[in-house]
């Protein structure tokens, strides 16, 4: 049976996006299915944001594909792990699990990292190298998840 994760953010345009792309780079498909989602409603049906495709492409991986979806409650049946980007996006989630199985669910993708706050900071409202520094966060932690899975 093959693992099914699923990273969450807000707008599932930034980070997400990255975070799929990455972990998908790292797990063999045969094992892990990964896919992504945000909290948020803004951008649904869109592509990834073009710093995020661009950051993406410039380490050989490609994430153009990806649309924009929202996070909804069915995905709690649908994933076996639930990566939340940051504490915000982990208490949305926690808060639409019905039980307790669902909430065990829901975890931060930083959890085990040794970065103080365990966020993956938000890039969407700043420049270029903020997505330079959020691929680096994500594939750090990435690479230790796999490792888990
Ligand atoms: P993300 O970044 O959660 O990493 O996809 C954001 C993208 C869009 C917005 C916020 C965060 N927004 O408010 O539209």
């Amino acid at each position: 049976m093959k693992t099914k994760v699923l990273m969450v953010c807000l707008g599932n345009i930034c980070r997400s996006p990255l975070a799929e792309g990455i972990l998908k780079c790292i797990v063999n498909p045969e094992d892990v299915f990964v896919d992504s989602a945000g909290t948020g409603g803004y951008h649904i049906g869109q592509s990834p944001d073009p710093r995020s495709i661009d950051v993406a492409k410039s380490k050989g991986i490609d994430i153009s594909n990806q649309i924009c979806r929202k996070f909804n409650t069915r995905d709690f049946d649908r994933f076996d792990v639930i990566y939340a980007m940051d504490k915000e996006n982990y208490n949305s989630i926690i808060n639409l699990a019905s039980n307790l199985t669902q909430q065990n669910k829901v975890r931060l993708l930083l959890s085990e990292t040794d970065r103080s706050d365990h966020e993956v900071p938000d890039p969407y409202y700043g420049g270029e190298d903020g997505f330079e520094k959020v691929f680096q966060i994500i594939e750090a932690a990435c690479k230790h998840k796999a490792k888990l899975l």
